[in-house]
């Protein structure tokens, strides 16, 4: 990340890298957006990319790859078994991780999937700072419980902490007293934090937490998926790796964990998925699953290009130009939202910028799924694509009531050295003017509901004409602009 200063004015995020491909976007006019946005059923997950301006949705298998990593994938070697592309891969993470053991997973949850799958048993605890979708689906799946630790800063939208990530030790004790050692299954830190906002956690708790964990022989787990911004704002924030080099900050987190997983899709700018082992018997018992579910241990379902990408994506998280290119985009995005008086989860974490939906539209209550609403109305002014972060998000309880979410934030996320300065205005501008005519913004009600992970393809419809008025107010300040 270079200091670049400038002459006049504040400086402004400076891309370290030039746009060699581009793939051309489309704007629809705004009643086609109506049309297009009815079509998925008020869902993002279900609205289709040529519908789509800026697609904001994830960061997840969609930065930008580099010229090295496309340069590589064309090494691929192709095989079933012992593919040279495999041990390239290997030989990167146990480096970076410092870790003896790997094996590949096509995703994510994948990995979670067999991690849940060897440790935890029925009516485990599985305490954790914060949990995520998938995680905590994989780990319910098998009987296990999920609680959760977070640090009293974290739970609060607003703040100056640093580390809002941050496991609370008291907490995390007090857990493990009550469920006591043998019924936990591993602790896991997930870092930096997806669901409230992208926000780090820093060494120093990382420590912490391994100290208690070994006090009391407990596994513990890193979801390193956002390790990449993690790590940026280890160095930028916390005093003890100021002078630090990323390896080293990424060798001394490490240390704290006996079993490390991530989605590739994230940390790798590619799309594959991997764990890494301390003990050779933690190893074993996940390597004898991964040819049932995933393929056989050297591609575990990953594409042979994509482990070519992601061994060479796993180096460019060394590079401080690579890793802070998304932190100071949402911190400068952030900046001008909180300038323009919109409510934002601060400060700026990583993956995307986060909008507080529980003071952009109070009239809106949880079970109306406020979020959600605030993304419909922005599609509709913008032709953006955001994610819901909030109830829907959320899974109903075994009483089918709904478990309300602590944040109703609708993240945008900033895949990394995709986006430009002028797209991040345009988005501000929107996002600001909604804010200005929020009391137009009504709320939104389930038509169609799955039982799990509702927020992939439940259907909604608003609840009133809201839209409709919202469409009108638009063309009204507007005039014909698209
Ligand atoms: N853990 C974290 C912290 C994540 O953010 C994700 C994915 C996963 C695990 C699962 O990884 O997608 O490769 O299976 N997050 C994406 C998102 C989907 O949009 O935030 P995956």
């Amino acid at each position: 990340m270079a200091e670049i200063k400038f002459i006049k004015g504040n400086p402004v995020p400076l891309e370290m890298h030039k746009v060699r491909v581009v793939q051309k976007l489309n704007l629809i006019p705004i009643d086609m957006r109506v049309e297009k946005n009815n079509q998925a059923g008020n869902n993002a997950h279900l609205l289709k990319t040529e519908d789509v301006f800026l697609d904001m949705l994830t960061d997840s298998g969609v930065n930008a790859m580099s010229d090295k990593q496309l340069a590589a994938m064309m090494l691929a070697d192709d095989a079933y078994a012992g593919s040279a592309s495999y041990f390239k891969l290997e030989k990167k993470a146990q480096e970076i991780f410092r870790m003896k053991y790997f094996l590949p997973a096509h995703q994510g949850r994948a990995c979670e999937h067999l991690l849940s799958e060897v440790f935890v048993k029925n009516g485990m605890t599985i305490p954790m700072n914060y949990h995520f979708t998938t995680t905590k689906s994989h780990i319910e799946k098998v009987g296990g419980k999920v609680v959760e630790v977070l640090s009293d800063e974290g739970w609060k939208p607003q703040s100056e902490c640093p580390f809002k990530g941050n496991i609370d030790l008291q907490k995390l004790k007090d857990v493990i007293n009550q469920a006591g050692v043998k019924n936990i299954g591993f602790v896991r830190v997930e870092a930096g934090t997806n669901l409230i906002g992208g926000q780090p956690v820093s060494l120093e708790n990382m420590q912490d937490v391994a100290k208690i964990c070994k006090e009391n022989k407990l596994k513990m787990v890193l979801d390193a998926s956002l390790l990449a911004d993690n790590i940026y704002f280890m160095k930028v924030r916390e005093k003890q790796c100021l002078y630090m080099s990323i390896k080293d900050i990424i060798a001394e987190v490490c240390k704290c964990f006996d079993i490390i997983y991530f989605s590739g899709r994230k940390l790798t700018c590619s799309r594959g998925g991997g764990m890494c082992f301390r003990e050779e018997e933690d190893y074993q018992k996940v390597r004898d699953l991964v040819p049932l579910y995933e393929g056989f241990s050297t591609y575990g379902g990953i594409s042979v290009r994509e482990i070519e990408a992601m061994a060479v994506g796993l180096d460019e998280t060394l590079d401080l130009d690579m890793i802070s290119q998304g932190p100071i985009f949402i911190e400068e995005m952030t900046r001008l939202l909180v300038e323009n008086n919109v409510p934002m989860v601060t400060p700026g974490g990583g993956l995307g910028v986060h909008i507080d939906c529980t003071k952009f539209v109070p009239h809106i209550p949880p079970e109306q799924y406020p979020a959600n609403a605030v993304h419909n109305a922005l599609y509709l002014v913008s032709g953006i694509r955001g994610t819901e972060r909030g109830t829907m998000s959320e899974e109903r309880n075994e009483n089918g009531e709904e478990e309300f979410a602590k944040m109703e934030l609708l993240r945008l996320a900033l895949p990394r050295r995709v986006f430009t300065l002028s797209q991040i205005k345009y988005a501000v501008d929107r996002i600001t003017w909604l804010y200005e005519n929020r009391d137009l913004i009504g709320g939104v009600k389930f038509v169609e509901e799955p039982t799990v992970l509702r927020f992939f393809f439940g259907k909604l419809e608003p609840i009133g004409d809201w839209q409709t008025k919202l469409v009108k107010k638009f063309k009204e300040d507007f005039g014909d602009s698209l």
